[in-house]
């Protein structure tokens, strides 16, 4: 017989499902316990409440494991390219080198923008931040295909519609960094590959050669891949929950990059770089930082340390830290920045307060240094976040889409005022 839990309420026993995962992760179904019981659960912030099955994203937070589709994160990072790895989110396996192939050269079908955007860009003003315009222009994009907006469409279509948001992202990427700059627009590359395009489309002038750096290209594609997918996490949640009204795909990643945006998520690379630049420019004292972080009176938080999930390390963080010392060394740059970063991390980690919490560097704690040295300046760097987990994120939304899933709509349990009567304005 499968496995049940049971549960009193009011002295009455209720019999409820266990689900058990393939990595043997447990979960008690509670989906009917209200209709039951008269009762809810409640968990605010989600800590313990599974909102779906996925077969995408394995993750145990306790062993520092991480996987996509059943690979590990260390061998993807090491030996896939990111639209490997954004096929196999997507389709579910590792494509051959012909399905490879044809995948790169669909994308690069649709890797150009309506001119009729580059308006929307003139409209905001310099200076506004890109996250804000990458909301908008994910949005936008519905504006151009229309069709999109029907969920009934065939899955041909549908994956029209993810290929042109993956083809388009890197596009509009760095014509948000150029807006930023000031400089003319340069139009996609389809002799290069993704990651290449995408570089060149940044940081090449119109009237200068460029030549693509191999060492940025694979950092790149490094990064690119540790963000790919993290689960159920805010943006993907966000996504999943925009998308389970039947919004359009595109509305749906608008909201996964607003989710993405705050500094408590992926917002947190940028606040990194910030806090680290702040502790440099106040003389390099990391002890009055962490006893800043530590001081509950303070709001200052220690940036690109802690993890809902990560309660022992986070493999991502690991690995970059690696490829961080790496890029820095073959591009010859020697940041004040980084060493400073290292002593903050040997400092915390022997901190009981940091100890206690289980507090470790998590994926965007290096990140940032990487980015600073390839020329990216820090308020971009939440856009390469949304780069890279685009593909997961499309993922979401299409497994949940193919199962048919339910609008997503919580509970609550209402704190407020009981009925009382409604007292006229001249007599309140
Ligand atoms: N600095 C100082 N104290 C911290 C930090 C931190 N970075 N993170 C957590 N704590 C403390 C927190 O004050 C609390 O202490 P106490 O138990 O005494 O009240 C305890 O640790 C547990 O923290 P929490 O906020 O309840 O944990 P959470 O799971 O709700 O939050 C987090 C996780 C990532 C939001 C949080 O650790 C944080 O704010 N970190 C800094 C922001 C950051 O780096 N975010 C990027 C996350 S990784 C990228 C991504 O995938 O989004």
């Amino acid at each position: 017989m499968s496995e049940t839990a049971k549960i009193i309420l009011d002295g009455k026993e209720y019999e409820l499902p266990v689900i058990t995962g393939t990595e043997n992760e447990k979960a008690i179904d509670i989906s009917n316990l209200r209709s039951m019981s008269g009762y809810i659960t409640l968990d605010t912030g989600y800590k313990n409440t599974g909102a779906t099955t996925s077969a995408i994203t394995f993750l145990d937070g306790e062993k520092g494991i991480l996987h996509y589709r059943g690979y590990s994160i260390e061998e993807l990072a090491e030996k896939a390219s990111f639209t490997e790895v954004a096929y196999l989110l997507l389709d579910g396996e590792l494509p051959t080198q012909k399905q490879l192939e044809d995948f790169n050269n669909e994308i690069k079908i649709h890797t150009l923008v309506n001119e009729d955007l580059q308006n929307i860009f003139k409209s905001f003003p310099t200076g506004s931040h890109p996250m804000g315009q990458l909301i908008s222009m994910m949005s936008a994009l519905s504006a151009y295909y229309p069709k999109s907006l029907d969920p009934n469409r065939s899955d041909e279509q549908k994956r029209r519609t993810m290929l042109r948001l993956i083809a388009k992202m890197p596009t509009l990427c760095a014509m948000i960094y150029k807006k930023r700059t000031g400089h003319p627009f340069i139009y996609p590359n389809n002799k290069l590959d993704y990651v290449s395009n995408f570089l060149n489309m940044t940081f090449k002038h119109v009237s200068d050669e460029y030549e693509v750096d191999p060492v940025y290209v694979d950092a790149m594609n490094k990064l690119l891949i540790l963000h790919a997918d993290h689960e159920q996490n805010c943006s993907a949640s966000t996504v999943r929950l925009v998308g389970s009204s039947h919004a359009s795909l595109y509305a749906s990643i608008a909201a996964g990059v607003a989710a993405l945006w705050g500094p408590l998520h992926g917002g947190a690379n940028q606040q990194v770089l910030e806090m680290l630049e702040q502790i440099k420019a106040d003389g390099g004292d990391v002890a009055k930082f962490i006893n800043k972080a530590k001081d509950k009176n303070d709001p200052f938080r220690l940036m690109g340390f802690g993890h809902r999930v990560y309660k022992n390390f986070d493999p991502r963080a690991k690995i970059i830290k690696k490829a961080c010392d790496d890029v820095l060394n073959k591009l010859g740059i020697n940041d004040p920045i980084l060493e400073i970063a290292k002593k903050l991390e040997e400092v915390a980690l022997k901190d009981s307060y940091f100890v206690e919490r289980k507090l470790y560097p998590n994926v965007d704690f290096y990140s940032g240094i990487i980015y600073r040295a390839m020329g990216f300046p820090t308020d971009m760097f939440t856009v390469m976040f949304a780069l890279g987990r685009l593909p997961g994120w499309i993922a979401q939304w299409k497994e949940m889409t193919k199962e048919g899933q339910p609008i997503g709509r919580p509970r609550q349990i209402y704190t407020g005022n009981n009925l009382r009567p409604f007292v006229e304005i001249n007599k309140r």
